[in-house]
């Protein structure tokens, strides 16, 4: 620093003792009024606006995955780079070494210019620092790649750790090794600059693709009504619920449920239950599971919303105490009225979807024979076909008829399997069906009928 230049500063800073004002009273007083206006703000929002209640810890669930608030976010991504045996490097050295130099800074920083031409080094470290958070950031937003996807985690490594590490390293090289003022800045800029591109290029080639492959989520749904609500409780009890509980909640024996096989469960449509549990336990019943008794939480599958369907489902179709709405009460499957001839939209879906699904879907033991739709019905399975038009010898017909039937796999046990026929106005609707050719649509039954 020259003399002239002091010169000046001296004199500035004089001029501003004169008219200035007094760091005791004067600043601090404004200081207490804007923190003390903080402070009344935060109590204003903590009070009418509050925080989202997250839901409640679940100690059963294993498949909870912590994740840190968005301001740590770059954090949690950085140690992603750093392999786990010397996480401490990531976790803890360099973020210390990182606040240590911020608080040292006015003591290493000895340039006397606040003019941004002459401070190059330093915003261009700064600069970098923030740029890598910012990346960092949007790069945890995004799915991390799979294992598999080493193109992907290199590129980020990159981008998040390489390039700023090393230009770092050269920008301080740069600023010993080339003295003349002019070059040194025009080399630093060019290397910063080189090295944000870098960065931003690598991070966003990443970013794109891995957004682009996360699943879709899947819309919540909200119903309506009350028998909207019942409804389709009633078939995710088909679908969660009845390969353990049976169709209707009675007491069950457990089939084909690996580790619960054989197992006598008590019946969940009682009054004894009906009675005992309200909405609300039911609710955590189902979310949280039965610790030791078998019972699975539902916590992750199912939404609050879903969950609340179904309690509503049990409690009007079981709770004698409750009547259902008109009409919520035919449970979903349709009488057939005289000579009319059955579809698979109004009559045999829903009969599935009460009796067969939670079976016949994927990811269960059955034959490879799913039954989510009407082409799956007519096509899939080791037997396949199990239905032929006009065929009463179809598989399925003599499998819901209480006939065990051998196959290529071995024998084909009565269906469903756990215990009880369906009800024998149901079976005569599948018979009808499959004499009619099965017919699809509405439309197309009527067509059939003679
Ligand atoms: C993997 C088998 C299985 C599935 C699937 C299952 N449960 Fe359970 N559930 C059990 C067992 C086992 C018990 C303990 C019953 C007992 O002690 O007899 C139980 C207990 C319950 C109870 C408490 C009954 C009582 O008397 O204490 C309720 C309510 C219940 N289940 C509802 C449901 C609902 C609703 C679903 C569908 C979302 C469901 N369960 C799915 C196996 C299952
Ligand atoms: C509790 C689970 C469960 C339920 C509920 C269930 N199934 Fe099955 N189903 C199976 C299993 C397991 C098989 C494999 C064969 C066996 O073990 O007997 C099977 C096989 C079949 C097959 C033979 C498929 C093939 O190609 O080999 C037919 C047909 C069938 N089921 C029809 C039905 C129908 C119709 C319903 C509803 C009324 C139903 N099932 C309900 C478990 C179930």
């Amino acid at each position: 620093m020259d003399e002239k230049h002091k010169q000046r500063v001296r004199e500035r800073y004089q001029r501003a003792l004169q008219h200035g004002e007094k760091f005791w009273p004067d600043s601090i007083y404004k200081d207490v009024l804007v923190s003390f206006a903080l402070f009344l703000l935060l109590v204003g929002l903590a009070t009418f606006v509050g925080v989202k209640p997250e839901p409640k810890v679940n100690p059963n669930d294993t498949t909870y995955l912590p994740r840190p608030e968005w301001y740590f976010l770059f954090m949690f991504e950085f140690l992603k780079f750093i392999p786990g045996s010397i996480e401490w490097v990531g976790a803890i050295l360099i973020p210390t070494i990182g606040i240590v130099v911020l608080l040292v800074l006015p003591f290493i920083d000895r340039n006397p210019y606040r003019h941004y031409s002459k401070r190059v080094l330093a915003l261009s470290v700064m600069g970098l620092i923030v740029l890598d958070i910012v990346l960092l950031t949007v790069m945890a937003l995004v799915p991390a790649p799979t294992p598999e996807q080493v193109f992907f985690k290199n590129l980020q490594r990159l981008a998040g750790l390489t390039i700023p590490g090393l230009t770092l390293v050269v920008l301080f090289v740069l600023a010993r090794v080339v003295r003349e003022p002019a070059s040194q800045r025009k080399a630093m800029l060019v290397v910063t600059g080189l090295a944000a591109l870098g960065m931003i290029g690598a991070s966003l080639a990443t970013v794109f693709p891995l957004a682009a492959s996360a699943p879709p989520k899947e819309e919540e749904q909200i119903f309506a009504s009350v028998s909207e609500q019942i409804a389709a409780g009633q078939d995710l009890y088909s679908t969660y619920c009845a390969e353990c509980h049976g169709p209707e909640g009675r007491v069950t024996e457990i089939q084909g449920v690996e580790g619960l096989d054989g197992r006598i469960v008590t019946a969940i449509n009682s009054n004894d239950v009906m009675y005992t549990f309200t909405d609300e336990t039911l609710r955590n019943i189902i979310r949280d599971g039965w610790p030791e008794s078998g019972m699975p939480p539902f916590g992750m599958e199912l939404s609050p919303n879903e969950i609340d369907a179904l309690v509503a489902f049990m409690r009007y179709t079981w709770d004698d105490r409750i009547e259902a709405p008109a009409e919520a009460q035919a449970g979903g499957i349709p009488a057939l009225a005289e000579g009319e001839v059955p579809s698979y939209d109004v009559h045999i879906e829903p009969i599935v979807k009460r009796y067969c699904l939670s079976c016949h879907r994927p990811g269960k033991e059955n034959n490879n024979y799913l039954m989510t739709s009407y082409e799956e019905i007519l096509t899939t399975g080791d037997n396949a076909p199990n239905l032929v038009a006009g065929d009463m010898d179809s598989i399925l017909l003599q499998v819901i008829q209480g006939h065990e039937v051998e196959g290529k796999t071995g024998t084909i046990n009565v269906m469903p399997p756990n215990g009880k026929l369906i009800k024998d106005e149901y079976v005569q609707m599948f018979i009808r069906w499959v004499e009619a050719g099965m017919p699809q649509t509405a439309d197309d039954a009527a067509a059939a009928a003679p």
